[in-house]
């Protein structure tokens, strides 16, 4: 199979919008901004914890074309859905209608809060991040928002204040109290790197993924859990209560034998939530420097030991996306080096790491099985570490 370039696909992306821009708006776009969704390597929920994530940007990308308007009104447009937003630009932005558009809204009100204040403008946008695939479609429309945002106005914003407006705004106008590696990492994701992330101090070390000998392998399980909702709020809740009981500002602060010590202090279910995140964090530093040597006999009981910790400690993953990482297991021999649930959990991608040879055979052979099994066709790709939210000079 042949792979076409990021560049490749961005650019028939684009061709394909502003042509669709033209027709809807009757003129062509002259500003064009892209963010990209991500996959996490490893550090599942150790970012609302102050730890260590280690993300990289995907070949999956929101793309927002506009054209300014004389006025300050904004209308928004989108391929996914046939209505349309429109609302004036000032300091008052808030939610509204049609819901979509509040992932739109909240980067832009934010923006406008720190000086970034473009003109009215006319956009439409569209999106490869499948939806609800824990593969952060949201922080890609938010990102790609604010990204368009300094466009037009002409200023530019600190990637990393970008990436903490862009959360406010998930937090405020989305309403998910999430983390910052989605964000973050749609606005600095490097090409052909994954970046391991202190979500404390917001430093970043860039860890080469362009061996290309390996390949990352996505697979959606297309399934959601039914009961999603209010879990992942439940989630930071247990693990701050964790953290008040050990003492410590945040659990990234505890060891393993803190953890052990105040077993009698806490009921069952904070001590395995904590249990998660503690050795999560050490799984996830370990992880990064086993990549940056190349050495994936580490890194992939690494990620599966973080499977198994999501599955029994976190209890985030679903039948579903079990079956998923223990058929990539069965196939080391063919060149699995690890696989495990990725993203928020309850649903959504495994990430799989693979020896390039035989890795179209692997992913056939693990959705075939898949199928057979549970009766639900999943969605696979393949995907290089992309470039973090960039405007298209037009
Ligand atoms: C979601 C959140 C992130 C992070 C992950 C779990 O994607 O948006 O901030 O907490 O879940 O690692």
């Amino acid at each position: 199979m042949t792979r076409m370039t990021e560049n490749a696909m961005i650019q028939e992306q684009f061709n394909d919008l502003s042509e669709k821009f033209e027709r809807q708006f009757g003129r062509k776009p002259s500003f064009a901004a892209v963010a990209p969704g991500r996959v996490n390597i490893i550090g599942e929920h150790t970012d609302y914890n102050d730890g260590f994530v280690l993300p990289m940007a995907i070949e999956r990308q929101t793309l927002i074309v506009a054209d300014v308007r004389d006025d300050n009104e904004v209308r928004l447009r989108t391929t996914a859905f046939d209505d349309e937003a429109v609302f004036e630009l000032n300091d008052d932005l808030s939610k509204g209608e049609p819901g979509w558009s509040n992932y739109l809204r909240g980067p832009l009100a934010y923006c406008f809060e720190k000086g970034i204040k473009p003109s009215g403008f006319d956009a439409l946008l569209d999106s490869t991040v499948p939806t609800g695939g824990g593969l952060s479609s949201s922080a890609s429309l938010e990102v790609a928002m604010a990204t368009l945002a300094e466009a037009i106005s002409g200023t530019k914003l600190d990637p990393v204040q970008k990436a903490l407006l862009c959360q406010k705004a998930e937090h405020n106008f989305a309403g998910t109290p999430c983390g910052i590696m989605d964000q973050f990492i749609s606005a600095l994701g490097e090409e052909g790197s994954a970046l391991l992330i202190d979500c404390r101090s917001y430093q970043t070390r860039q860890v080469k993924l362009d061996d290309p000998n390996v390949v990352v392998i996505i697979i959606n399980s297309n399934k959601a859990h039914e009961l999603s909702g209010g879990e992942y709020a439940e989630r930071r809740s247990q693990c701050e209560e964790a953290a008040k009981i050990l003492g410590v500002k945040a659990l990234r602060d505890a060891t393993l034998d803190q953890l052990k010590a105040a077993k009698d202090q806490m009921d069952d279910v904070t001590f395995k939530r904590a249990h998660h995140i503690i050795t999560e964090n050490d799984r996830t530093v370990k992880a990064a420097d086993a990549l940056d040597t190349g050495n994936y006999l580490t890194l992939g009981p690494l990620m599966f030991a973080s499977h198994e910790s999501m599955k029994n400690d976190f209890e985030i993953t679903t039948p579903e996306l079990d079956l998923l990482v223990s058929l990539a297991a069965d196939m080391a021999e063919l060149g699995v080096i690890g696989s495990r649930m990725t993203g928020g959990g309850f649903g959504g991608c495994t990430v799989t790491l693979a020896y390039t040879q035989n890795a179209e055979r692997i992913m056939d052979i693990i959705c075939s099985k898949y199928e057979q099994q549970t009766g639900v066709k999943p969605s696979p790709f393949i995907t290089r570490p992309a470039q973090g939210a960039h405007q298209i000079q037009l």
